[in-house]
């Protein structure tokens, strides 16, 4: 097989370029749209191109122990489904991928479900499920010859740029909405090299911004309007499905910020399905913040025919956008694999925070908006009690401790935040206590714990 199959197609008016013919802004030069890469060898029924899906299931699982390098990426190791460079020799990996599964006995328990599962994507190297995009499309960036790339981030982009971006060689950019980002990515970007600019702006002000600069200097865009990201990003379905023995589980949940992942994973599950490998596709739901919720809002007032902007709030800050670029993408996913779109509130987002944290993996907020969905969804009866419900966390908890710090300290949300759900945050708060150095006092401490 040989290794660049590709060609870029708009999701609006269909029109088909090769890959390097894309505009810096990677826009459709006729409707403005955003591409999709596809591989047309893959529709010749036969044909040499067509992966056999068979070997592939094979030979993606021999890799697992392999020591080569590229093997060992959980991106890479599918690169059959990625055809996208000249040379895999171009790719500039950290090891991502491979990310863990876990069983969440007690959630699904308050569920009443028995099969709810976490794909843990803030166990990738930079600590979101960002490098999984990332080592996909600056790969490209390398192997095109560009000395500098760039994004607009509400944190988890940037801190994973920079971090690709100074592996490869490659000096970074990056657009940061100022004071509203966590810190710990912050101080990744910075300690990764990136010239990080604080801009008085939003998110969607920053991405703005940025398509205005790389259309007058020569840096490769790394948001996910880059198409190659979204390659990336679909290998946590081929984890999931292989994970299930090539049964998907019934749903999926994805938080919804951009929405290039939920995009990106309906593309890994449909193309799974289309070559064969596995039979169905998994509900994919979206879950937004009720502040940032410009998703929602558009597929219930208008069937997703139009997307209005909002003004974004939210503590989630990963997900405070209120133009999301792959809004069209998502909403494709949603209708053709049957989900849902939903929004929770801040006290359900920390909540099930808090509740993923007391099953001993922790998350990042935007990361539990999935679980605060799901409750929704089983309490709709979308979730019947014999589904299997994959959770997407697509952050580390340590990304945002402050959050974490406020909650358990009790200072995170207003008294009207948490209307009715006061007791429920009791019951999770555990706080620290100060304590004299002496046994008695810990023992006192011990006594008075919730346990
Ligand atoms: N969860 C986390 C932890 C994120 O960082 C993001 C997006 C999302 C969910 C939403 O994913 O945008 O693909 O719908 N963070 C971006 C950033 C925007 O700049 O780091 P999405």
């Amino acid at each position: 097989m040989s290794e660049n199959l590709h060609q870029l197609r708009c999701f609006g008016c269909g029109s088909r370029i090769a890959g390097a013919e894309a505009q810096p802004d990677f826009r459709c030069a006729q409707c403005g749209d955003l591409f999709e890469v596809e591989y047309p060898g893959w529709n010749q029924r036969g044909g040499p191109d067509r992966p056999n899906p068979g070997a592939l299931k094979w030979l993606w699982r021999e890799r697992r122990c392999s020591s080569e390098g590229l093997d060992q990426s959980g991106v890479w190791r599918f690169r059959e489904l990625l055809p996208i460079l000249e040379s895999f020799g171009n790719a500039v990996s950290l090891r991502e991928g491979n990310t863990p599964l876990y069983h969440l006995p007690r959630a699904a328990k308050a569920l009443g479900i028995d099969q709810l599962f976490a794909k843990h994507q803030g166990m990738n190297p930079s600590g979101s499920f960002k490098d999984t995009g990332m080592t996909a499309a600056l790969s490209v960036a390398r192997e095109r010859g560009f000395e500098w790339v760039a994004c607009a981030s509400t944190g988890n982009t940037s801190a994973s740029m920079a971090a690709y971006a100074a592996r490869a060689g490659l000096n970074s950019l990056v657009l940061i909405p100022d004071g509203k980002i966590a810190w710990g990515k912050l101080s990744q970007a910075m300690d990764y090299g990136a010239l990080t600019c604080q801009v008085k702006a939003d998110f969607d002000g920053c991405l703005r911004l940025l398509t205005q600069v790389v259309k007058q200097a020569p840096i490769y865009l790394l948001n996910s309007v880059n198409p190659y990201r979204l390659e990336g990003q679909k290998t946590p379905a081929f984890e999931i499905a292989e994970a299930f023995d090539w049964n998907v589980p019934d749903h999926v949940i994805v938080p919804g910020g951009n929405l290039g992942n939920s995009s990106a994973l309906g593309k890994g599950f449909r193309e799974l399905r289309e070559l064969g490998l596995v039979a169905r596709l998994p509900k994919i739901s979206v879950i937004q913040a009720v502040g940032a919720n410009p998703l929602v809002r558009s597929l219930r007032d208008n069937h997703g025919a139009v997307l209005e902007p909002v003004e974004a709030h939210t503590r989630a800050t990963a997900i405070r956008i209120g133009n999301p670029a792959s809004w069209r993408k998502a909403a494709r996913v949603i209708e053709e694999t049957g989900g849902q779109c939903l929004d929770v509130t801040e006290a359900e987002i920390a909540i099930a925070k808090a509740e993923i944290g007391a099953e001993g993996l922790g998350c990042e907020p935007a990361s539990a908006v999935t679980l605060a969905g799901s409750k929704k969804l089983r309490a709709r009866d979308a979730i019947r009690p014999a589904d299997t419900v994959v959770l997407v966390l697509t952050g580390h908890t340590l990304k945002d401790a402050d959050y974490t710090i406020d909650f358990h300290r009790g200072t995170l949300l207003t008294d009207e935040e948490k209307q009715g759900t006061g007791k429920e945050i009791e019951a999770l708060r555990r706080n620290a206590v100060n304590v004299e150095a002496t046994p008695e006092a810990v023992l006192a401490a011990l006594k008075g714990s919730k346990g």
